[in-house]
């Protein structure tokens, strides 16, 4: 993970160039990469990719390599539809020549090397990679850069010098609360493959589910689980997919807490009387593992060294989160071990449980990764601490001479847009101050996609693609961190991520249909335009505004479960504002692009209204379309305002300020994008507002 220098001579001009792909669109294709390489340098002329089209394998070989390279040509058949030949060619005029130097490790290991050359000509192309990781992520950038062109398919002529900026890039599924179906995990790790992430955390154990087989212990999953829980062999089936694809598996086991699932079937591992059931709401429970029974470090070591054997993985992950010691207080038998082995609180009592698991942990042969609540004074060194509290106890953890990796800032449930994630960097805030050695203990990070309000329909919307801002901001350089560039390649891996079977995009207007029911195209088009202005409401609102106490039984056929986490129709409006407010008011053309859009959001609650008389979905958001309508009319009035060269009176300001402030409050869990940017037109349009200022 050691930064190399990579801002220098032609080296610049040609990161200018990829940072800012709509300003060379006219001259020749944008390079959308995402993540952007380490180093790029581009050529002149394209290599056209046509049903000639050949790839070689040379130097290192194995099986994984040629699925790698099959997979590769059915993408790229399936981008160019052009038939491609998907055996290598024996010769070394292959159009596509890669060289594999040597084997990786036989389990991949944190920081092996994941570098790539692709150097694309006129005439052919060649990858080269010291090992399989790198070869794979080289074609998976060379697919990033095959577009359409007027006269065929073709990438563009570059040598690209690419290698990660850190060496643990993850993204965590949480398959508990909601349980995730096999089929949904992998085309995630499809979408992982496709923007170079090399660990996939599997989120296995919660208070509302334990969801892996265990042979040794069946009560574990066959009570815990609903019959929901993946089976050993899909499990080693996943792992393997997963390797294919460069990506490590990460097991994790959330224990003491978090745990209510283990005790259906084992409450004797429990601190409290039971009897325990399946937790069905969301929150942080009571129910937490007794740390003073030995009976609870028997079947530990039974079941880690059970798990163990099946993933691979040199770390293993025992949560360790949100413990609040209820059960512990009301327990007689503990407080008096407690009193008996000096253990002061309930923190020394973790560590103490902490410490037991993590040297069953190490027994079979593996390396702890544990919430930041596991790091209390005198745990063992080599844990690895996964900072979800903050950037602080990441650099605390660093400076103590703990491995970390960071999540906070980067949970995709919270719904926070991809420029928000992208501004959060693994080296900034305090990790900004440590020295280069203790920078080192820094692995990278994880997207967190914790599954309270997602199900098999919905969560790659919830994943992707602001994922793959988090993504490039583990793999490219510090440097990299133009958010305007940065959407406009994610507009162009999202299409992309889709066709290798990401529903993200897909699975919205399924679920609007079934919201809307039988409905006129004028209806259902009225229902979108008010869908893609509104999201749902952010950070842990979500609970808090729920009409009903939300379960896991709750259905998720809610507007608010259809829309996506960023409305690109919101932020595309935002921008439009900003930048006509930029010309003084002045840019004809983006009044008339802003009226367009106002007109049409100010008569769409016409449209809107009889499909809220029919369908109780639809008239749950009835609210919103008013609120969207009364928007339109606000900006409609200040362009006139502008337009007519009369600033709008104060009266009719403070009205427009009102409707505004309603229009921001959070309505049917779902928040109006456009109110602060309509406000900005509201503003402008008042006396002493920015159109007018300059003529006052
Ligand atoms: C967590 O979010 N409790 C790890």
């Amino acid at each position: 993970m050691a930064q190399k220098p990579w801002l220098n001579g032609l080296g610049m001009i040609i990161v200018w160039i990829v940072l800012h792909p709509t300003m060379i669109a006219a001259q020749q294709p944008a390079l959308s990469l995402i993540p952007i390489p380490a180093n790029l340098q581009a050529g002149s002329g394209s290599l056209r990719v046509d049903s000639s089209f050949t790839f070689a394998l040379a130097g290192h070989s194995e099986p994984r390599l040629g699925r790698a390279a099959e997979r590769f040509l059915r993408q790229l058949a399936l981008q160019t539809s052009i038939p491609l030949s998907p055996k290598p060619a024996k010769n070394s005029n292959a159009t596509l020549m890669i060289h594999t130097g040597h084997a990786s490790r036989e389990i991949q290991e944190v920081g092996e090397d994941e570098s790539y050359v692709l150097e694309v000509s006129a005439t052919g192309a060649k990858l080269i990679a010291p090992t399989p990781l790198g070869t794979m992520h080289g074609l998976q950038t060379f697919l990033q850069l095959v577009n359409v062109s007027p006269d065929g398919f073709a990438a563009p002529a570059v040598t690209i010098h690419d290698q990660p900026r850190f060496p643990w890039r993850g993204l965590m599924i949480d398959s508990a609360r909601h349980f995730i179906p096999l089929d949904v995990i992998r085309r995630n790790l499809d979408g992982m493959e496709a923007v170079k992430m090399n660990v996939f955390h599997w989120h296995l154990s919660e208070n509302q589910g334990f969801r892996i087989e265990s042979k040794k212990f069946p009560k574990l999953h066959g009570l815990g689980s609903d019959g929901l829980y993946y089976t050993q062999e899909e499990v080693r089936d996943v792992i393997a997919y997963a390797r294919d694809r460069g990506i490590r598996v990460v097991p994790e086991f959330d224990m003491p807490g978090h745990s209510t699932a283990w005790f259906v079937g084992h409450p004797e591992l429990a601190s409290g009387k039971g009897p325990y059931e399946i937790e069905r709401r969301w929150g942080i429970f009571d129910p937490a593992i007794d740390p003073t029974n030995e009976k609870v470090y028997k079947l530990l070591d039974d079941l880690i060294g059970e798990m163990a054997r099946i993933f691979p993985d040199h770390f293993f992950h025992i949560g360790g989160d949100e413990v609040n010691g209820k059960e512990w207080d009301a327990n007689p038998k503990i407080q008096a071990y407690m009193k008996d082995h000096g253990i002061k609180n309930n923190d020394a009592l973790q560590a103490y449980f902490s410490g037991r698991v993590q040297k069953l942990v190490v027994k079979h042969g593996k390396i702890v990764v544990g919430w930041d609540e596991v790091l209390v004074p005198g745990v063992p060194k080599d844990i690895v601490i996964q900072s979800w509290r903050g950037q602080a106890s990441l650099a605390l953890a660093a400076k103590q001479g703990f491995r970390g990796i960071l999540s906070n800032g980067y949970y995709l449930d919270l719904g926070w847009p991809a420029g928000r994630h992208y501004a959060v960097d693994p080296m900034s805030g305090d990790a900004g101050n440590l020295s280069p050695e203790e920078k080192q203990h820094i692995l990278g990070g994880e997207s967190c996609m914790w599954a309270e309000y997602v199900n098999a329909e919905n969560v790659d919307s919830r994943i992707w693609p602001r994922n793959a801002a988090i993504a490039e901001r583990l793999w490219s350089p510090q440097e990299v961190r133009d958010p305007a560039s940065m959407y406009a390649r994610l507009d162009f891996i999202s299409a992309r991520l889709e066709w290798l079977g990401l529903t993200h995009k897909t699975y919205y207007r399924r679920m609007l249909q079934r919201i809307a029911g039988p409905s006129s195209p004028e209806e259902f088009a009225a229902l979108r335009t008010l869908a893609d202005l509104v999201e749902p409401v952010k950070d842990y609102t979500r609970e808090q505004t729920a009409p009903a106490q939300p379960t896991s039984a709750t259905p998720m056929n809610r507007v608010v479960d259809a829309v996506p986490l960023e409305s690109d129709a919101g932020r595309h409006f935002g921008e439009l504002v900003d930048q006509y407010l930029a010309s003084s008011c002045h840019d004809a053309a983006l009044a008339d692009r802003l009226r367009a859009q106002l007109s049409r959001w100010r008569d769409n609650d016409a449209q809107l209204q009889p499909l809220a008389q029919r369908s109780l979905l639809v008239k749950e958001v009835a609210a919103r379309s008013q609120d969207l309508s009364a928007l339109g009319a606000a900006g409609l009035a200040a362009l006139d305002a502008i337009a007519k060269g009369q600033p709008a009176l104060d009266s009719w300001k403070s009205e427009q300020l009102a409707v505004i402030e309603q229009a921001k409050k959070p309505k049917a869990q779902l928040l109006l994008i456009p109110a602060p940017s309509v406000q900005k037109l509201v503003e402008a349009a008042s006396a002493g507002g920015a159109c007018f200022a300059a003529k006052l």
